[in-house]
């Protein structure tokens, strides 16, 4: 399985110039790497709006609605993603789950809807400072894949990103990671299979830079990383990707 590394460019940057700019650089600095698989993640504005010379970088939406089209006033459709030739979309981000009140059950209606329309998930999952981890993370998981078929999770990769980390500077230790992953991976051993649960792509995520995501690809038992602010410099998201080939 190739590494995934998922730039999350969250609400920035603020003009289609600079978006362009920063699209363009790093698919200049990416070009000649072919073990990585590199996913972008604009706002829904940009996504159009980029043009691909590389097949190993795919664009990605940060959120989703779970119906197909209608009356739903704001929101874009996994179809209409797919339509725009989107192929990944981050579902349960802890910004969604804290800022829009996102659900489990909501995420989980995100999750089946994305699956059906052919987009490939990055499910974003874990604990809130203080929370016990274990227990947050085997609710999460359960509800939010409740009714998601085992040949499906090849599409999903689990992104666990543990609120405390994100956008902190203070980016969760090799040790601890691993035993996250270690646990998403029994989670989804008991709720599908051995299998399934060793060849799921796990990713982290939370102040992840270039001198931190070495490490988590070699010794934190993840397949990728998700990056958020430093995926803002194409310099160091280019470092980041490197880091994993
Ligand atoms: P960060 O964000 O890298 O800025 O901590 C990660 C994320 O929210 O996915």
């Amino acid at each position: 399985m190739k590494n995934i590394i998922v730039a999350n460019w969250k609400m920035n940057p603020v003009n289609q110039k600079e978006a362009l700019a920063l699209f363009n650089s790093v698919q200049d600095g990416v070009k000649d790497i072919d073990s990585v698989k590199v996913v972008i993640c604009p706002p829904f504005i940009y996504v159009s709006s980029f043009k691909f010379q590389d097949s190993s970088l795919s664009l990605g939406a940060q959120n989703v609605f779970y119906k197909e089209s209608g009356a739903f006033t704001g929101e874009i459709s996994p179809l209409m993603l797919k339509n725009s030739k989107v192929d990944y979309v981050i579902v349960g981000h802890s910004e969604r789950r804290k800022y829009f009140n996102e659900t489990n059950e909501l995420i989980n209606q995100k999750i089946k809807a994305s699956l059906t329309a052919g987009l490939k998930v990055i499910f974003c999952i874990g604990e809130n400072e203080g929370e016990e981890k274990l227990e947050v993370l085997v609710k999460q998981i359960t509800e939010g894949l409740s009714g998601v078929e085992e040949k499906d999770l090849e599409n999903i990769s689990v992104a666990y990103e543990p609120v405390w980390a994100i956008g902190t500077g203070k980016n969760c230790g090799i040790k601890e990671t691993a035993d996250a992953v270690a646990s998403i991976r029994k989670i989804i051993e008991k709720l599908y299979s051995k299998n399934t649960a060793d060849n799921l792509a796990v990713l982290y995520g939370g102040s992840v830079k270039s001198e931190n995501s070495g490490e988590y690809v070699k010794n934190g038992g993840v397949n990728g990383l998700l990056v958020g602010g430093a995926s803002l410099s194409a310099e160091e998201f280019i470092k980041i990707v490197k880091s994993a080939e």
